[in-house]
């Protein structure tokens, strides 16, 4: 954890989950964190909780919506007013829908594609070229085990989450010689509100997810330790869970037409 001493690190979608975790284990080591998501009031708490432990941490909240491009560069024009050079970025922010394709709301898949997607690939594009001046600078991208596969009942959520991963393995390769790592952190079910936010009403409880795969489920605690982990030793794709981990592994060997059958025929389980 030394990597994040002095760092200045933004995390967007800090208001729960994930988020939360990066900012709880960051804080120790940050010299300032910029925690953004919609919750503004959630944000706040966090932050009087952080600064209340950690009395030499600089932390301030953004409120944004972060599938508006206005927003977004909004967040960004504030940054350098305030001054604030971030060494740290961490795109955290993402939601799930969790049923068939067709029977889905458009706001919700557009919402997704946005979020996921496009308020990643902004943020990151906003902010390389103030990060490349600072010298020694890094992004994580949260992405998913479902990058790897594409899943039926979450198909749009799998898509976006294979760009994530794709996006940061290419980005990686590029901005490594400049000082930038990139790093993709794909987990498989951590018990966070994603499977609140991306069960739909009437259809099943995501949280079946995890009595379906109970050996892959990591604690938020251990999936954050294990991405920084792999930030600070420059990997550029970190599955946390020695079990997962493993499993893709195999899987990722496998010819995909067995893949294909074994995930049409678990589609009712995930
Ligand atoms: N939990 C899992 O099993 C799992 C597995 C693999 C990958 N992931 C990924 O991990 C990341 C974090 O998810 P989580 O598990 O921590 O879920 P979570 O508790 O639901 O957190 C999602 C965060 O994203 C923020 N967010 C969503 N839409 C937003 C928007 N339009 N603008 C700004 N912020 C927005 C939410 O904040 P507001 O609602 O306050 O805006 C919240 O802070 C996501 O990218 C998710 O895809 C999760």
């Amino acid at each position: 954890m030394k990597f994040f001493e002095g760092c200045t690190t933004l995390i967007t979608g800090a208001s729960s989950g994930l988020g939360a975790e990066f900012a709880r284990q960051l804080a120790p080591y940050a010299r300032g964190m910029i925690l953004v998501a919609r919750r503004r009031e959630r944000l706040d708490e966090l932050a009087g909780e952080l600064r209340r432990i950690h009395s030499g941490l600089d932390v301030r909240t953004y409120g944004a919506d972060l599938s508006d491009e206005g927003q977004r560069e909004g967040l960004v024009a504030w940054l350098e007013k305030e001054g604030i050079a971030i060494d740290f970025l961490i795109n955290n922010a993402g939601l799930g829908d969790h049923g068939k394709f067709e029977s889905g709301e458009w706001r919700r898949v557009k919402s997704m594609l946005d979020v996921n997607i496009v308020a990643l690939t902004h943020l990151t594009h906003l902010l390389i070229p103030s990060m490349l001046k600072s010298g020694r600078a890094a992004v994580l991208n949260v992405s998913s085990v479902a990058s790897f596969f594409p899943l039926p009942n979450m198909a749009v959520y799998s898509a976006t989450k294979a760009y994530v991963t794709s996006f940061s393995e290419a980005l990686a390769m590029e901005l490594k010689p400049r000082g930038i790592t990139v790093t993709a952190l794909c987990p498989g079910p951590v018990p966070t509100e994603f499977f609140d936010t991306a069960t739909r009403e009437s259809e099943l409880d995501m949280s079946d997810h995890f009595e379906a795969f109970p050996a892959f489920v990591v604690t938020p605690q251990e999936a954050v330790t294990a991405g920084l982990r792999a930030v600070a030793l420059d990997r550029a794709r970190v599955i946390p869970g020695p079990l997962l981990a493993a499993s893709v592994a195999v899987a990722l060997v496998i010819p995909f037409f067995i893949i294909r059958r074994i995930l049409a025929w678990k589609a009712d389980t995930i």
